[in-house]
């Protein structure tokens, strides 16, 4: 990716050597369990059709915005968040740190999910596609059994967590970022190949219609507030990964189109992790598993894989390039808690990659137990993995990216991103809508959007 360099020194940061590896690194960074896992059950859950174009929406307009300013900002300062946001103008330095909080909730968590991903990896090697699909004698099906248990869902956190701590201990992250670039590509053929065979079982033709069709019923500010945090998630935004990529990224590089690329690489993904999944969901017969939520690719993929031909090579395939890429997103985000910890409390890099390890420890151990012996334990009627992801992403992330387009559109001004971009020796070509995104459109839709959350979360209103 880049080599690592935390110091807050601009002279010896080390940069990406060329552009398309720049775009490269940062994909790699967005595609992840947000395309693969958290957009389908999100499509699915908030309305098909109308997440998906609400979605597109946002992403040509908010998401773009807020990504270009990101790596701006990153690229001027020569600084990550926290850094970044204090040289140019002291009193926003908050922002900084709010946006250094979301990765450190968001890491123990995502290693769960990895862990999720890396049992039914294990299932397929173990047992043939039919009874992974089955249900035990008393009726659960093996997702089921997996998040009730006390102890299998910490074991396979454990060793997703493993996994991410031993690629940063010893120092091969360049090599697997590497490996990514062969691999990523098969991922994406793939999830093709799936969602053209989900589409053509019978049945399926209700999904594909669901899913494309946006339905004027489903708008809603659920929708919105579910579109809009998928985007932060699934593009890394609001949480001061792009501020550090844009820190390492060479003045001649046009960042309006990295950014393009970078987007519709990551929607072309999720746009067809949501065609494998969803239309399945109605050719499975059970169209109530559409408000599964989180547990939704592990339910219906299983039953996709048992009624294909090959299905268990092809879901072996599968869920070793799923488990690949959420690696690959997972360095990133440790890497992130590490350097945090590092930068704000002055530590060496051994002391801060273990205290991050004990915070995904307790936030991952109550996230794994969250669905078993913790179930009853919930906050505003959310388990704890729901929790962490909800306050992560619909309070801090809308927080941070609202707060990002005050800075920009007021205090630093929105020129001040316009010359960075030109900087590089090209025009910014959308730079009207960029300014007017980032100075009225996003930072009032995320008001409406957060008040609206926050009093539904507190039960003052429901939508
Ligand atoms: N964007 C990643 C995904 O879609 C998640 C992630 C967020 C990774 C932040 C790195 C940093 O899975």
């Amino acid at each position: 990716m880049f080599k690592k360099n935390n110091s807050n020194n601009s002279n010896d940061r080390s940069s990406f050597t060329s552009k398309i590896g720049f775009v490269l690194a940062a994909a790699g960074s967005a595609v992840g369990l947000g395309n693969l896992w958290r957009f389908p059950y999100c499509a699915a859950k908030y309305g098909g059709g109308m997440f998906l174009l609400l979605y597109v929406i946002l992403a040509v307009t908010f998401g773009f915005a807020l990504m270009v300013s990101e790596i701006a900002i990153g690229r001027k300062t020569k600084l990550s968040a926290i850094g970044a946001f204090d040289k140019l103008k002291p009193e926003y330095s908050f922002v900084g740190v709010l946006a250094s909080i979301v990765p450190v909730i968001i890491t123990p968590y995502y290693c769960v999910i990895g862990g999720w991903v890396l049992k039914f990896l294990w299932s397929y090697i173990a047992m043939p596609a039919n009874e992974v699909a089955a249900t035990n004698a008393n009726g659960l099906t093996v997702f089921e059994q997996l998040i009730t248990s006390p102890t299998e869902p910490i074991i396979w956190f454990l060793f997703f967590l493993g996994f991410t701590i031993l690629v940063i201990a010893i120092g091969v992250e360049k090599g697997i970022e590497k490996l990514s670039k062969i691999l990523m590509p098969i991922l994406v053929a793939l999830v093709a190949i799936v969602a053209v065979y989900s589409c053509t079982l019978p049945g399926a033709m209700e999904g594909v219609k669901y899913y494309l069709r946006p339905n004027i019923k489903d708008l809603s500010v659920k929708t919105i507030l579910s579109a809009m945090t998928q985007l932060f998630y699934s593009l890394s935004l609001a949480m001061g990964i792009m501020i550090t990529y844009g820190s390492y990224l060479k003045k001649d590089v046009n960042i309006e189109t990295s950014v393009w690329q970078i987007e519709i690489f990551d929607t072309i993904i999720a746009f067809l992790a949501g065609l494998a999944i969803i239309p399945a969901v109605f050719a499975c017969g059970s169209p109530e598993n559409l408000k599964a939520g989180p547990s939704l690719m592990f339910i219906i993929l299983p039953q996709l894989f048992a009624t294909m031909q090959a299905g268990r090579i092809i879901a072996i395939l599968f869920f070793f390039l799923v488990f690949f890429a959420a690696l690959t997103s997972s360095i990133s985000l440790y890497e992130t808690c590490v350097s945090i910890i590092q930068d704000k409390f002055k530590q060496k890099r051994t002391p801060s990659i273990v205290f991050t390890f004990f915070i995904c420890i307790i936030i991952g151990l109550l996230s794994s137990l969250g669905y078993g012996p913790l179930a009853m334990v919930t906050f505003l009627g959310m388990q704890f993995l729901d929790l962490f992801d909800f306050l992560s992403n619909s309070v801090l992330m809308p927080v941070v990216a609202f707060f990002t387009c005050i800075f920009v559109g007021y205090v630093i001004k929105p020129n001040a991103i316009i010359d960075e971009v030109e900087s590089s020796g090209n025009k910014f070509k959308l730079k009207q809508l960029f300014t007017v995104v980032i100075k009225y459109i996003a930072p009032i839709l995320i008001v409406i959007i957060l008040v609206a959350s926050l009093l539904q979360a507190f039960g003052k209103i429901s939508m």
